[in-house]
């Protein structure tokens, strides 16, 4: 048994893993890149700049390890999800890529709702139109760019466009695809229906395939540019969120999966298409045959510790920082924290949502509003987890937690308390990469399943459980879901 490799085309670098048939990690490789914001709420990259990164990134972890190309069995990609790369005929790229961190398409979120209609969109596509997904970035295109949309004949998204580079197939899998906006969820494929309301034509968008199924193989160009070898097999992969579940084991029913950076997210396998009426959480297909998925995304969970500290205590140390809010009540005491600092995604879709401290006396101080922080995060999550469940998800035994968030024992414990589940820690820090090698384990013939696949290869860890305060947190975030409701007039005024 030799080696497989994941991809992941994020936003901030692409990353290559090196995987042995044990599940250990024994190699990587990164290059970076940035982003480009070249007007207020606009995101976008380059796509060549992945297809640099990436040689970089697989010619340096072949050469870290000593590995030579033969030695891969299969390579799985994963990527930042929801980005418009747009192709002419000959697949040349005909402007930047818009990402899925872009807030320019208001306009065409609501054209897609009048189009489709609101309750009719959410039905067939399991979500609503924000402006993160891709259809009303194509939807921009088409009405600030006309010419530039005549010579578009090819959708891809970002590692779909690696894709490209390295195997010369068009092809999507179907957790990304679900996030176009223009996906039919319960038959996991192009919505016909979406696409005509939308005046859409289906031969822009690529085949989709399940996660670990094989779309291409290495050409003898992208051999040479990458060390790989011609002919090895490429599999479809996932988008980053349903790929970082996959890596933390999380892909049957009742599992959970919490990963706590700069944003939130709480993602939970389904056995069929189900979603949240109102589409105030995501539900997207998963990248394992027949599993769905619910998620909800809070856009500050460390990222509004990171605004704490950076803001009243910049000297300090994240660990020491937080550790300073073990001995201190928050919630309990009347304080609260609202985490919306960048408008929020899940439970409440709104970008004029704002951040707030609500209770402040003169009794407290830098501890007590760090620990309303780790609360507040805490608090969020449970409001989007409590989505989840009012959709139809079991409740959860066990969460699979994983991000920097993670590192404070005492942000874990709050976690714990608040999620009324116990968390577990996965043995790799390496997420969606990690679980686009366990996709190509899957497509390598190592394993007949995804489930399988994750048993052997992913391991893990126990690190909090539901202690003491439990009940008296609940107590508390019963207090603090009156406050978002109360404030929102006020963020609207604004
Ligand atoms: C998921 C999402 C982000 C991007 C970032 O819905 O928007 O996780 O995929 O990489």
């Amino acid at each position: 048994m030799g080696f497989v490799v994941g991809i992941d085309v994020s936003t901030t670098a692409t990353k290559a893993v090196l995987v042995d048939g044990s599940g250990a990690v024994v190699g990587s490789g990164t290059a970076e890149y940035g982003v480009d914001m070249p007007r207020p709420l606009w995101s976008e990259q380059d796509p060549e700049s992945w297809w640099s990164a990436a040689q970089a990134a697989i010619r340096s972890l072949l050469a870290s390890t000593g590995t030579g190309g033969d030695q891969i069995e299969a390579v799985g990609l994963t990527g930042q999800m929801h980005g418009a790369v747009l192709l002419d005929g000959a697949d040349r790229v005909v402007r930047p890529a818009i990402l899925w961190n872009d807030q320019r398409t208001a306009a065409e979120c609501d054209e897609i709702r009048r189009a489709v209609g609101p309750e009719r969109l959410i039905a067939i596509t399991g979500n609503d139109a924000i402006a993160g997904l891709t259809a009303p970035k194509l939807l921009w295109v088409r009405g600030h760019e006309a010419a530039t949309w005549a010579t578009v004949r090819h959708v891809l998204l970002p590692k779909d466009y690696l894709r490209l580079r390295l195997t010369g197939d068009h092809a999507i899998d179907k957790a990304d695809g679900a996030g176009t906006l223009l996906f039919d969820l319960a038959s996991r494929t192009w919505s016909d229906e979406v696409l005509a309301a939308l005046d859409l034509d289906p031969s822009l968008f690529p085949p989709t395939f399940e996660g670990p199924e094989v779309t291409g193989t290495i050409t003898a160009p992208a051999a040479d540019a990458t060390g790989l070898r011609a002919g090895t097999p490429v599999i479809a992969g996932g988008g980053d969120q349903a790929a970082n579940a996959v890596g933390v084991g999380v892909v049957d029913v009742g599992t959970v999966a919490l990963s706590l950076g700069t944003s939130g997210v709480i993602f939970a396998p389904t056995e069929g298409p189900i979603h949240d009426a109102a589409g105030r959480v995501h539900a997207f297909c998963h990248a394992l045959p027949g599993r769905w998925h619910l998620m909800s995304v809070m856009l500050s969970a460390a990222g509004s510790l990171r605004w704490l500290r950076d803001t009243i205590a910049p000297d300090a140390e994240f660990g020491d920082l937080a550790a300073s809010a073990s001995g201190v009540r928050a919630a309990e005491d009347g304080l609260f924290f609202l985490p919306y600092l960048s408008g929020e995604r899940s439970p409440h879709p709104d970008p004029l949502a704002r951040g707030a401290f609500v209770g402040l006396t003169l009794q407290h101080d830098r501890r007590h509003m760090t620990r309303a922080v780790l609360e507040g995060v805490a608090f969020g999550l449970r409001d989007g987890l409590d989505l989840m469940l009012a959709a139809g998800m079991p409740a959860p035994v066990e969460i699979r937690a994983s991000g920097g968030g993670l590192a404070s024992g005492v942000w874990r414990q709050i976690l714990a308390d608040v999620l009324d589940a116990e968390l577990v820690a996965p043995s790799t820090t390496e997420g969606a990469a990690f679980g686009a090698a366990v996709l190509a384990a899957v497509g390598a013939g190592w394993f007949t399943d995804v489930p399988s696949a994750t048993s052997a290869l992913v391991h893990r860890q126990s690190v909090a459980s539901p202690g003491p305060n439990r009940s008296r947190m609940a107590e508390a975030h019963a207090a603090y879901r009156a406050l978002y409701p109360a404030l929102a007039p006020i963020f609207h005024r604004a």
